[in-house]
């Protein structure tokens, strides 16, 4: 067995997250957890709320808090969101808290250690109405690569490219919107990438597991070249600069770039965690105690991708220190709400909170990863949505549930019947299935979601078109004995079913399994289909749950079209 850490990209504090957040990085981490606790593997899931820099500024004073209020409450807000869709974090930590303070001010210190800090003069943003400099989110404008006319500070959201706020053509204000800006000095501190860039590219290109996209997108920027980058702001909430015997005169009132903290907070996420919890993150995150056997994989979008392929690891290898670094980097594609961008800040598309009023988590679980925006990116609409969800949940899984429970406590007293050998049919179900398990197993792995999600649907269609070519209700008249077979096997069905499943709908999978008197998470099954579908002690109880998955009607779609919006919305 071996050791899983899993991380996803750290959500931003700035407000509940959107489907989009949650389809391209929280939700398959948790997909990927399941998996690997399911194989019985020992798995740390770490999570965390990024509250520092610019968008966790401006939410606070659009919605009149101090930063610190502000931040107490959304991280609430995210956890308890987070455990209602079953994302089933170990810990979900918070980059403002203490640990990430020590560690981002250690890291820095060994940067500066092995020269690779030098104190320079920039060239930055000021607005003279707003009296203050405008870092990252604090400007907009146009797009210097792409025209985009409001790209931020920091990055374009249009073509991706990575920007300095200088880079801005016509910029402005996003505090008030003033263009009355100028550019004066000012001092910050830069972390020499460019020194690191050969072993930066060797370590790149020894990761031949990247899946594809995470590659070419580490690649390309790699080949784009790399540049030193700032790593501290003028900016009164973040973590000090030289609180923390970081010795920098002129530096008092200056903070660490968010980018440069956040992804740290892996780090300080898994400390809180063993504050808390009694665990050793020293096992998890240090090569010289115990963590060269861990394997650590990554979730994100695709944006994201340059801050832990080149950023992340820079300050990770240019500390000298042996931390672990990332072996598995999935990324994922863009959410698209019908043709166009979910918003965060225009309020555009469904949020996790407003998804729960909708639909159970389940529902939500099994169209995101169905239709992960892996190859490209994908469109959510209403009309997807509940297609997928009635044919696939409630014709499919929920039927077979359904169909074959109902008749064992009709028929058989609602026990496991007895008696009886297998036959022809149910030698070609394990083959089947087997052949199943095998394609779910090796897409798990990848992490090929779509895939992973389909081979599960396959085993689901399988059950049910096992059942009826089986037809138990016509053998029960001539062949009792064959009947008991059949609905031996069809109920053996069912916590294979739950097993394979648990990964993507957990509350389904739960369902199912304590029909039939167990208890998820259920161990991920062996390829050996006979023995799996023999497991059920002949004679134990069933249960019928309540209708698993109710069929979302066209009035259900319209009023959510109506309150939402649609494809007018985009
Ligand atoms: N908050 C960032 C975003 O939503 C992701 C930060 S990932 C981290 O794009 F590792 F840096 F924290
Ligand atoms: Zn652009």
């Amino acid at each position: 067995m071996a050791r899983y850490l899993i991380t996803s990209a750290l959500p931003y504090i700035n407000g509940i997250k959107h489907l989009g957040n949650l389809a391209g990085s929280m939700l398959p981490a948790d997909v990927h957890g399941r998996f690997r606790r399911a194989q019985g593997h020992e798995v740390l899931m770490i999570c965390a709320t990024d509250e520092h820099g610019t968008p966790a500024e401006l939410a606070a004073a659009a919605a009149g808090q101090d930063v610190r209020t502000y931040c107490d409450e959304q991280h609430l807000i995210q956890r308890v969101a987070g455990e209602a869709f079953g994302l089933s974090w170990d810990w979900f930590g918070r980059s403002s808290n203490p640990p990430n303070h020590r560690l981002t001010q250690h890291l820095a210190e060994a940067l500066e250690a092995n020269g690779l800090i030098e104190e320079r003069v920039d060239r930055m943003i000021y607005s003279i109405d707003d009296k203050r400099f405008l870092p990252d989110r604090y400007v907009e404008g146009t797009c210097p690569h792409c025209a985009y006319p409001k790209a931020r500070g920091d990055q374009c959201d249009n073509c991706g490219r990575l920007l300095d706020p200088t880079d801005l053509i016509e910029p402005y204000s996003t505090v008030s919107g003033s263009r009355n800006l100028e550019v004066r000095d000012t001092r910050h501190l830069y972390l020499l990438q460019t020194k690191l860039e050969g072993r930066l590219r060797a370590w790149l290109e020894s990761k031949t597991d990247f899946p594809s996209l995470a590659r070419s997108i580490a690649l390309k920027h790699l080949d784009e070249g790399l540049i030193d980058r700032g790593i501290t702001r003028d900016l009164s909430w973040g973590i000090p600069v030289t609180k923390g015997g970081f010795p920098r005169p002129g530096f008092e009132d200056k903070v660490f770039y968010v980018w440069f903290d956040a992804p740290i907070e892996y780090i300080g996420a898994t400390v809180e965690w063993s504050e808390q919890t009694g665990g050793d993150w020293e096992r998890w995150w240090r090569l010289d105690k115990g963590a060269d056997d861990v394997r650590y994989v990554q979730v994100m979008g695709k944006d994201n991708v340059a801050f832990h392929t080149v950023s992340f690891p820079a300050t990770i290898l240019g500390s000298e220190e042996p931390w672990k670094l990332v072996d598995v980097l999935k990324a994922f594609n863009w959410l698209n709400w019908y043709g166009g961008k979910f918003s965060t800040s225009q309020g555009r598309g469904v949020f996790m909170d407003a998804a729960l009023e909708l639909a159970a988590p389940d529902y939500w679980r099994w169209w995101l990863t169905a239709n992960a925006p892996e190859g490209s990116d994908t469109a959510f609409t209403w009309e997807l949505f509940q297609t997928a969800c009635n044919k696939d949940l409630a014709d499919i899984l929920g039927n077979f549930v359904n169909r074959i429970l109902k008749f064992t406590e009709t028929r058989f007293e609602g026990r496991v019947p007895e008696g009886g050998e297998p036959g022809e049919l149910e030698e070609k179900l394990y083959a089947d299935i087997s052949a199943a398990i095998a394609e779910a197993t090796e897409q798990f792995e990848a992490m090929e979601y779509r895939k992973a999600a389909q081979a599960v649907r396959r085993i689901w269609v399988l059950g049910n078109e096992y059942l009826t070519e089986a037809a138990p209700w016509t053998a029960l008249k001539t062949d009792p004995v064959r009947a008991a077979v059949i609905v031996r096997t069809a109920l053996n069905l069912l916590p294979l079913c739950a097993a394979v499943s648990g990964p993507i709908i957990p509350f389904a999978s739960a369902t199912i399994a304590g029909s039939v008197g167990l208890t998820t998470p259920l161990a991920w099954p062996s390829t050996d289909a006979k023995a799996e579908l023999s497991k059920l002690a002949p004679g134990a109880p069933i249960t019928v749950p309540e209708v698993m998955f109710r069929k979302i009607e066209d009035a259900q779609v319209a009023e959510w079209t109506e309150r939402f919006g649609g494809a007018e919305a985009a």
